[in-house]
Parts: structure tokens; C-alpha cells; sequence
């Protein structure tokens, strides 16, 4: 490998896809130059970054956004800063930096990036917290934050509710006092699933069979009917969920995993007149990238649950660089309810 003037290592290993197309057939894992470090440039070396839906559909082309291609895989990660240009002031060798934006392609070894596609985050955080911050956390504080005001005691529903944005939901509402109703799919070992879920803070879990049954009452004996619903599925989950919703609620839909379009009855909208809502964590960021008062307020917040270990990193498991064909596979399979987070 070359080696720059200041001795730091020049090349780098990517996981790259140069067409779109289902990931295990167009991924690989390259050899690419790392460019020349310009004044406002940050040198990074990749520690850990998570396989998330949003970058498998970006490998497909089915996203919303998509990177020029040859393109490096990943939107979320957490690396060290190796070295900074000369005109970089907020960043220096040996902090740690998260993605401030998406697109930043963060399956690499190295890489260097202005420093505005940077944040720079207290290194005390365990790694796999940092590594897996920038994206559902946020999401899960926002949703929380910007559609209802909820108190102590409020109630959320949400479906995909072990998802990685399920589980930053269930602990930050945990910490706010809100009290979560969480839906997952029926499985083999649900009863796992569900301590785990509990442990993790959740009030109550069930299936999306229980959402249709006479038994769900028994769920508003002790917690009012939610104000929130938090959609990551779409259809028929949707659906039931919604029937639970308080009149005036809002649904917040944010991913759409069955494929199916969101269905509403007629009577939700006439006899309850319920809001539905979408949110993208891209857009929020675009529309704050002047706000750095929100930006830092909200991850100052994230990042002291973290420390008080009222949030963790969600339930991962740890796959080496080389064996990223596995981590590809495991995480588009159903009821994998692990994160694949490749360590770089
Ligand atoms: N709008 C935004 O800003 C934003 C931000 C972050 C994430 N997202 C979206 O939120 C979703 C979850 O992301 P994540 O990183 O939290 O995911 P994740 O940790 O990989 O979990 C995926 C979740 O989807 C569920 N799922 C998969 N296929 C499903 C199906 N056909 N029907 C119902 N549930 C299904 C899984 O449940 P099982 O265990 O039952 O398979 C699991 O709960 C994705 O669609 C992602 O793109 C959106």
C-alpha cells in the first residue's frame, strides 16, 4: 500500500457496487485510492458501520436517493479522524466523527470527507452506540418530539417495533415516561422476543394478530389509548394499528417493509379525524443544516441516555469487512431481529 508524506496509509478497502442490483450479486470488496486531503477535508479512519434497510435499497435503486455511481455502500458508521485539512478548526486527529448527512459511504477502511459531512461525537460512548447513531435514534427522538406533545404517562404505538428505530423508540419514550404498545410479527420464539423487548423498557407487546382481537381492551385498562402511531410496515398492520389511535392521534409513517400502501377506513377520518404524516430523517436534516442548535440539542440528548445506559446500541451482530456477504444476507432476511454491523 502507498503511504502519504504524513505516513498514514493512502489506499483502502470498500465495498463497492458499480450497478444497481440485489446486493450479494453487485457488492464487492475493492481496493480504492483515498484522495489527497484538501484545506477543509477530515482524513477517517472506519471503525463500525450497521447494514440498514435504506443502504440495501440503495443498492437496488428502489430509494429515494441515490449515490453516483461507483458508489460505497452504507449512510451510517462511526470513524476516527486521522488527520485534518489545513482549514478544518471544529475536528482533530483522534476524534470520533458520525455521518451529518446521508450518502457518505461508510463500508470503507478509510476515507476522506469534507468536514461538513461530519459530526463529531464524544468518544465515550460505547463504539457500537456511535456506530449506529446518526440515523434510527435520531429518527426515533424526532417522531417522538416534533408530531405530538406527549407527557409522562402518554401512550405510542408502533409496529416493527424490534426494529432498530423500534427499539430507540421503546427507550426513549421508557425514559420520558411514555408508556409504548409495540407490535411485532408472530415467530417461533416470540416469548424471547418479547423479554427482550421488556427488558429493554416496552410496556406492552403483541402480536399484529392480538390488534384485531376483543383482548386488546385489556391493554386500555392501565394506559390511556395512544396519541402517536409510529408506521414502519404499511398494510394491513397499518391498518389495525390505527384502529387503536385516539380521535384527533397522529400516524407517523416512516418505512413501509410489507411493500403494501398504507389503508385507511373511511370512519378514521370522519369519526376520529386522525392525521397522517410521514417523516425522512434526510429531509429534517436538509431543512436544519443552518440549525445547529437543534442538531446539537438533539444529540447531546441522545448521547447522555446513552451514558446514564438508557440507550443502547440495538440488539447486532458483529461481522469482519471480509465477510460482508453474510452480513448482506442476514440482514434482508425476516425475523433476523439482529442489526448487521460490519466491523472495518
Ligand atoms: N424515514 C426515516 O427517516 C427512516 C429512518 C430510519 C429508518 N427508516 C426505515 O425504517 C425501517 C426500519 O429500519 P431499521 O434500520 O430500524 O430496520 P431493522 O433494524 O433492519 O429492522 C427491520 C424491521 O422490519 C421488520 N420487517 C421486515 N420485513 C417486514 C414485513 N414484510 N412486514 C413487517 N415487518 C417487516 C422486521 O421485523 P421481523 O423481525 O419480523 O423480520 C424488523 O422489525 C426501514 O424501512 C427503514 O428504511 C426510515
Amino acid at each position: 500500500m502507498q503511504r502519504a508524506a504524513a505516513g498514514v496509509l493512502r489506499a483502502a478497502r470498500a465495498l463497492l457496487y458499480e450497478r444497481h442490483g440485489e446486493p450479494s450479486a453487485v457488492v464487492q470488496l475493492k481496493d480504492i485510492e483515498v484522495p489527497k486531503l484538501g484545506d477543509t477535508d477530515v482524513h477517517v479512519k472506519m471503525l463500525a458501520a450497521p447494514v440498514n434497510p435504506a443502504d440495501i435499497n440503495m443498492i437496488q435503486g428502489t430509494y429515494a436517493t441515490l449515490s453516483p455511481l461507483p458508489a460505497v455502500g452504507g449512510n451510517e458508521g462511526v470513524g476516527e479522524v486521522l488527520e485534518v485539512g489545513s482549514r478544518v478548526a471544529a475536528l482533530k486527529a483522534g476524534d470520533w466523527v458520525i455521518p451529518a448527512t446521508s450518502g457518505l459511504g461508510t463500508w470503507r477502511t478509510q476515507g476522506v470527507f469534507p468536514e461538513q459531512m461530519l459530526l463529531k461525537v464524544p468518544r465515550d460512548i460505547p463504539m457500537l452506540c456511535a456506530a449506529t447513531l446518526s440515523v434510527n435514534p435520531c429518527t426515533a427522538y424526532r417522531m417522538l418530539a416534533d408530531f405530538e406533545t406527549l407527557a409522562p404517562g402518554d401512550s405510542v404505538i408502533q409496529n416493527a417495533a424490534n426494529s432498530g428505530v423500534g427499539q430507540a423508540v421503546i427507550q426513549i419514550a421508557k425514559a420520558s415516561g411514555i408508556k409504548t404498545i409495540n407490535v411485532v410479527r408472530d415467530r417461533p420464539d416470540l416469548p424471547k422476543l418479547v423479554e427482550r423487548l421488556t427488558a429493554l423498557g416496552a410496556d406492552h407487546v403483541i402480536t399484529e394478530d392480538m390488534l384485531r382481537k376483543p383482548e386488546m381492551k385489556d391493554v386500555f385498562k392501565s394506559i390511556p389509548k395512544p396519541r402517536l402511531a409510529l408506521n414502519c410496515v404499511g398494510g394491513k398492520s397499518t391498518t389495525e394499528m390505527l384502529r387503536h389511535l385516539q380521535p384527533k392521534g397522529t400516524m407517523v409513517t416512516y418505512g413501509g417493509m410489507a411493500k403494501q400502501p398504507v389503508m385507511v377506513p373511511v370512519s378514521a377520518f370522519i369519526f376520529r379525524d386522525v392525521r397522517l404524516r410521514g417523516f425522512w430523517m434526510t429531509q429534517w436534516r436538509k431543512e436544519h443544516e443552518q440549525d445547529q442548535h437543534s442538531v446539537a440539542t438533539m444529540m447531546d440528548a441522545l448521547c447522555q441516555l446513552i451514558r446514564r445506559g438508557q440507550l443502547t446500541a440495538p440488539a447486532c451482530t458483529q461481522v469482519p469487512l471480509q465477510d460482508y456477504q453474510e452480513a448482506l444476507e442476514a440482514a434482508m432476511k425476516p425475523f433476523t431481529s439482529s442489526k448487521q454491523i460490519l466491523l472495518l
